[in-house]
Parts: structure tokens; C-alpha cells; sequence
């Protein structure tokens, strides 16, 4: 099915069907891929969880601090869907009461972009170069390691 645009961009399908289907799982230049459509938006983001491979497919997806999550079916890590960041509460022990609190890992997990037009959607592959957690599951070794949990 993938189809590559000038840009870098992949067809990944009819909007209406991605909307149907809510989540689609997508294999771009050997990249396994989440596109998900929730509250009228769609989001892209590599399929395994950053921390230890879960299938994030799977996951339930909750508003946690103003960010909409979606949370590993593994061992419930929250991930941010918009920016990746991981998401936990926490308590800051100076504080007396120390009040939990969510609180940011920073990017843990890759996200691409998804566009629209006349219908069509398409994801163009994050290009930051730098490394994010979940790109270990995304090679060799972590498809290894994936195939073992
Ligand atoms: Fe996702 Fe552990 S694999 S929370």
C-alpha cells in the first residue's frame, strides 16, 4: 500500500477509512507506525513503546495534565500523542505534604507528521536526528528483544 511523495511523504490511506479504522498500523521504510485518529485528529507515532516494546495499539488513550496520552498496555507508561514526552506522577519530596504530581521524562517516544488533502493522508517520517528511546525498538536488536517479552 505505501507510496511515496515527493517530500518524503507516504500515502498511508483514505481518510474516511483511517477514520473507521481509528487505529491503522503502517510499515514505512521499515518503520513500524501508528497512525491513530482520536477527537478529530490524527497522530503518528512509532507503534512499540519505549520502554521495554509494548504494542501501543492496544493502549487506551486518556487526557493526563492537558495532554491526550496513550497509555502501554504493557506496563502503563503514559505517552504524550502530540510530542512523545513520557508522562508520570510524581511527588516532590521538599514539598511538605509532598503533593503528587504528572510530570515530564521528556521525548521518549518518535512521532511523525500526518497531513490531509482531498481526502488523502499521508505521513512524512520524523527527521530528527537525534536519538529517541523508541527508536531501539524500531532495529534489529529491539525487534530481537520485542519477540522475547
Ligand atoms: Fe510500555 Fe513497559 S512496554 S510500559
Amino acid at each position: 500500500m505505501e507510496k511515496e511523495q515527493p517530500g518524503g511523504l507516504h500515502f498511508v490511506g483514505k481518510k474516511d477509512e483511517l477514520i473507521e479504522a481509528k487505529r491503522s498500523f503502517r510499515t514505512l521504510e521499515g518503520r513500524d507506525i501508528l497512525i491513530i485518529y482520536h477527537q478529530t485528529v490524527f497522530y503518528a507515532i512509532d507503534s512499540y513503546c519505549y520502554h521495554a516494546g509494548g504494542a501501543l495499539e492496544n493502549g487506551d488513550i486518556e487526557e493526563i495534565a492537558d495532554k491526550l496520552c496513550i497509555i502501554c498496555p504493557k506496563h502503563k507508561y503514559k505517552i504524550s500523542l502530540a510530542d512523545g514526552e513520557g508522562i508520570y506522577k510524581g511527588t516532590d519530596p521538599r514539598e511538605k505534604p509532598p503533593v503528587p504530581r504528572w510530570y515530564s521524562k521528556g521525548v521518549k517516544q518518535r512521532i511523525h507528521m500526518v497531513t490531509e488533502t482531498n481526502g488523502d493522508v499521508y505521513v512524512k517520517l520524523s527527521e530528527d536526528t537525534c536519538w529517541i528511546e523508541s527508536d531501539f525498538y524500531q532495529g534489529e536488536k529491539g525487534k530481537v528483544e520485542r519477540a522475547k517479552a
